[in-house]
């Protein structure tokens, strides 16, 4: 069969069979009315079609027409020739296990689930890169993707012979490096102090690290002690915001310890009033994924020769585990530090796809700028409407 007939054909079968478990094509030719963009899109990459759907067990991660519909030009160029890109965005949509609705909405705890993402290339963490699941008391539920950007299932359980098909209302983003997400993220002065601490290019390239990145506030309120510290005290303070060789997401700290890079423990809370907690700091967003593993961004910086310091739980703010530092009056590490505008910004269309693929959610853990989504979903939208 020549690939252009595989999707019609087997749109033919589905209607002629509806009691008949579907297959893969079947089922996403089925919903065409919803699926139309990304079955043209599957119908002209028949290999890497080929590849996820025979794959046995998985969930199919498929983003609707209005997820793929408002699309500037300048984004079908972005990765127009490069297959391995293309190929590791694709598997990202495929989760390694089949995923219905009600396991996704069993609990209220996030649930870290693997994709079928593995290439090192575009993700250095075992088993996997992966997508973390959150029920919501709407009953929705959030896919959270690469920089803490959250991408809604719309609807649920298309199952098929192989696994079961949610389609989802935005594409989801590719992690990309710690620099690249603090950035998108506007963590500035996080980035400002790796950049100075030289750190930056190890950070990168090591496989599996838990990173703790403290707020430009976090960094503010200490901002009288940096400028004081020598070279090697201040690389001892950021490497003791470093797990290196475990990825963990904060399901897995619990009340747990982990040994910073620098050799000092780090302490877990995870509060009876809810809330986690690093040492003293709280973290104010979680599972934040990065191609190399998962980040957290904390309200205070940690303090290796306070590693004693404990929270309170339940105060909004914590206090700095430094004691008499105090605010400068600016956040340090930024002079120099420019956060790239969004790819996206200068058309009106940047407006509509932003509104579409990057459901902004309030509260905590959820993504709170469009300009990380804007940043990755715009190599993405490009791979699939390369066709
Ligand atoms: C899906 O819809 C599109 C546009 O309406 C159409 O061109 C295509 O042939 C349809 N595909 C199937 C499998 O029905
Ligand atoms: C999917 O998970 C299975 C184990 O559950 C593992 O053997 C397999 O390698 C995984 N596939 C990928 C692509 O990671
Ligand atoms: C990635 O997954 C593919 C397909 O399951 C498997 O053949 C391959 O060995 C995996 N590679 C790594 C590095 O795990
Ligand atoms: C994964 O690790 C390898 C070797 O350590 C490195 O070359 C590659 O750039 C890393 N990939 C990512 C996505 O971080
Ligand atoms: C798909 O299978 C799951 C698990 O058996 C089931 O809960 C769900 O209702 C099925 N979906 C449909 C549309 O039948
Ligand atoms: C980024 O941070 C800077 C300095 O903290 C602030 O002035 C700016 O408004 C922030 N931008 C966004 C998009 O949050
Ligand atoms: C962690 O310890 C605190 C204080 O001892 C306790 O209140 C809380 O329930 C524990 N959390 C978990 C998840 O066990």
């Amino acid at each position: 069969m020549r690939p252009h007939n595989l999707i019609s054909f087997a749109a033919t079968a589905a209607l002629s069979s509806p009691v008949t478990a579907m297959t893969l094509a079947e089922m996403l030719a089925a919903q065409n009315a919803t699926l139309s963009i990304l079955n043209g899109f599957l119908e002209q990459q028949q290999a890497l079609f080929n590849a996820f759907s025979s794959t046995p067990d998985i969930t199919v991660l498929a983003p609707s027409n209005a997820a793929l519909s408002s699309l500037p030009d300048e984004v079908v160029d972005r990765v127009s020739s490069d297959p391995a890109y293309l190929t590791a965005l694709l598997s990202y949509h495929v989760l390694n296990g089949t995923y219905y609705a009600s396991q996704l909405t069993a609990s209220t705890e996030p649930l870290v689930i693997r994709t079928l993402l593995n290439s090192s290339a575009y993700a250095n963490v075992s088993g996997g890169q992966r997508v973390v699941a959150q029920l919501l008391e709407s009953d929705e539920v959030i896919l959270y993707s690469g920089g803490g950007a959250g991408t809604t299932i719309q609807t649920r359980d298309y199952n098929f012979t192989g696994g079961t098909v949610h389609i989802i209302d935005g594409m989801l983003s590719l992690p990309a490096s710690l620099s690249d997400t603090l950035l998108a993220r506007n963590m500035t002065a996080a980035v400002g102090a790796i950049r100075e601490s030289g750190m930056g290019d190890g950070l990168d390239a090591a496989g599996e690290v838990t990173v703790f990145a403290p707020t430009n506030a976090a960094f503010e309120a200490v901002g009288s002690l940096v400028a004081d510290m020598t070279d090697d005290q201040f690389t001892n303070v950021l490497a003791y915001h470093v797990v290196q060789g475990a990825v963990m997401y904060s399901g897995m700290m619990g009340n747990g310890t982990a040994v910073a890079t620098q050799g000092t423990s780090l302490t877990f809370l995870a509060a009876e009033e809810g809330g986690m907690f690093v040492n003293g700091a709280r973290v104010v967003e979680a599972d934040v994924l990065i191609a190399n593993g998962v980040l957290h961004f904390i309200d205070a910086v940690l303090n290796p020769e306070n590693s004693e310091a404990t929270p309170d739980p339940t105060a909004s703010t914590q206090a700095p585990e430094f004691s008499g530092a105090s605010a400068t009056g600016g956040v340090p590490f930024t002079t120099g530090v420019v956060v790239p505008p969004p790819p996206l910004s200068s058309t009106s269309r940047a407006v509509t796809a932003t509104i579409t693929v990057g459901p902004v959610v309030t509260g905590s853990g959820v993504m709170d700028t469009v300009d990380m989504v804007l940043l990755i979903l715009f190599g993405f939208l490009g791979a699939i409407f390369n066709i």
